[in-house]
């Protein structure tokens, strides 16, 4: 390594980049159909192929391409179009522009002084964002995921119900209970316990045989925690339920929510994207009358990770929860709806996640997104005729939106449909052809196909099943 100032070392030149790029070409080239989606190795033989330990002596940019390598050989190629694994995935380019150019100006979210065209770009997508969820003059932010969109929503929905919380925590007021459903995400556990409610007052509202959320069992509920002298304050809908992709009724929801004084807030971060498309928006209805919803663009939309938005449909509650003393050092001029979006939020520094959208969006066009939704509507009413066509594969639960959960019945063994799920899904991706996950429904393990990633067509739809019962017919013969 050179004896460069560290200054020196560290400043930009083009040429640094060239390498990087045609690398990354190679990359996108692995990525593509027959190529393997991943190469799983277990850790120590991946330690094996690695040079993980940090030494020393630095290394120059040109030695740095031998760990760059590495670490694209043995990534998994998101970007595949046989990869299903996730609520995410595929490849945007105006998105890894806007990553880059967010890199290369590197900035914090928080002070307009410091992120100007950031600041303004990312109001001008929140409040085009609100505006499809139908709020008409909406607040919001760009978070660290949706995790944390619906934890900064129940600390918003807490800080309406105790007004008093800043100052004097939660030691004067009743046991405050909230409700989401029994399929909802694991982060209103953890905000739940984060907050300092305990889980114990996090109530699981159950769902009907398409994982929707029942009213009336949210209606009896909140008068049993009302009988018992505790506070009911928020109730979460779910857009796009993790596992079945399902819809929660908002409307009805909201009703109740307003009769009740609770806080209705809807966790979209998968599903909100359906308000993109005039064809699928439907299935949102309901959802301007909440009061908080959380958006990833990370996930439908195809974002890279993270870009998410929390939005919420009155101004001033998240400056109101969010706000504290001592931030003088950072925020110079103190208004009541200020330019800064740093007061706001649960982060001090924050990265710019809204150029990578916005330009996205300027690429597209609202007709672009329209049409990007619509078409995984219809890969996904591909892969259901298909699973109802093949005498081997089952739909466990009637499919709501992007999400299919099946399983393999076998036909010719004594294997479980439970274990003959795991074993092909397992051998779809140590063999490289797929990535697909499963999960758990009632006493059923099952494959739980997603559709979202833009570089997936029909054809590797179709390819994917050949594959997937090819290996359930093979597994079968050989376990005879
Ligand atoms: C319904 C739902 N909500 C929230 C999340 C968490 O989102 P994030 O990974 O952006 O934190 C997920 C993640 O899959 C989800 O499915």
């Amino acid at each position: 390594m050179t004896d460069a100032k560290p200054r020196d070392r560290l400043m930009f030149q083009a040429s640094d980049y060239l390498n990087l790029l045609q690398q990354l070409e190679q990359f996108f080239a692995d990525s593509a159909k027959h190529k393997p989606v991943a190469t799983p190795l277990d850790p120590a033989t991946l330690s094996d192929r690695l040079s993980l330990e940090l030494s020393r002596e630095g290394k120059s940019l040109e030695e740095l391409q031998t760990d760059i390598a590495n670490y694209l050989n043995n990534a998994v190629k998101t970007a595949h179009p046989a990869y299903f694994n996730q609520l995410w995935g595929g490849f945007t380019a105006p998105c890894f522009m806007g990553d880059m150019v967010g890199s290369a100006t590197n900035t914090s979210m928080y002070t307009y002084e410091v992120a100007p065209v950031a600041t303004l770009i990312e109001k001008t997508v929140i409040a085009k964002m609100g505006q499809l969820v139908g709020f008409s003059d909406p607040e919001g932010q760009f978070t660290t995921g949706g995790s944390n969109g619906n934890f900064m929503a129940m600390a918003i929905a807490r800080h309406k119900a105790i007004p008093t919380l800043k100052q004097e925590g939660m030691t004067q007021c009743p046991k405050p209970i909230a409700f989401v459903s029994a399929e909802s995400h694991y982060s209103f556990a953890k905000a739940a316990y984060l907050l300092g409610l305990g889980t114990a007052q996090l109530w699981s509202v159950p769902v009907d045989n398409e994982g929707k959320m029942v009213v009336a069992e949210l209606e009896s509920l909140i008068a049993k925690a009302r009988a018992e002298g505790s506070l009911p304050f928020f109730v979460a809908g779910t857009a796009g339920t993790t596992v079945r992709g399902a819809y929660d009724p908002f409307a009805e929801i909201a009703a109740v929510a307003q009769r009740e004084g609770l806080w209705f807030h809807i966790d979209g971060a998968w599903g909100a994207s359906v308000l993109l498309s005039q064809t699928h928006r439907h299935l949102m209805q309901g959802a301007e009358q909440a009061d908080s919803v959380v958006w990833d663009a990370h996930k439908m939309m195809g974002m890279t990770l993270m870009c998410s938005v929390l939005l919420v449909k009155q101004r001033g509650m998240m400056l109101n929860t969010f706000s504290t003393d001592g931030t003088d050092y950072l925020f110079h001029a103190e208004e009541s709806d200020p330019i800064d979006l740093g007061h706001s939020t649960i982060h001090c520094g924050r990265r710019v996640d809204a150029l990578k959208l916005w330009l996205t969006w300027k690429h597209l066009g609202d007709r672009g997104w329209e049409t990007l939704i619509d078409q995984y509507f219809t890969l996904a009413a591909r892969a259901e005729a298909i699973i109802h066509a093949r005498e081997c594969l089952k739909l466990v639960t009637p499919r709501q939106s992007l999400n299919l959960c099946f399983q393999y019945i076998p036909q010719n063994s004594q294997q479980t449909a439970n274990d003959m799920t795991l074993k092909i899904r397992q051998a779809l991706w140590s063999e490289g052809v797929a990535m697909v996950n499963y999960a758990q429904l009632d006493d059923m393990v099952v494959f739980r196909l997603v559709i979202c990633n833009n570089q997936t067509g029909l054809e590797d739809i179709e390819a994917f099943f050949d594959a997937l019962v090819a290996i359930g017919q093979r597994l079968e013969r050989e376990s005879v």
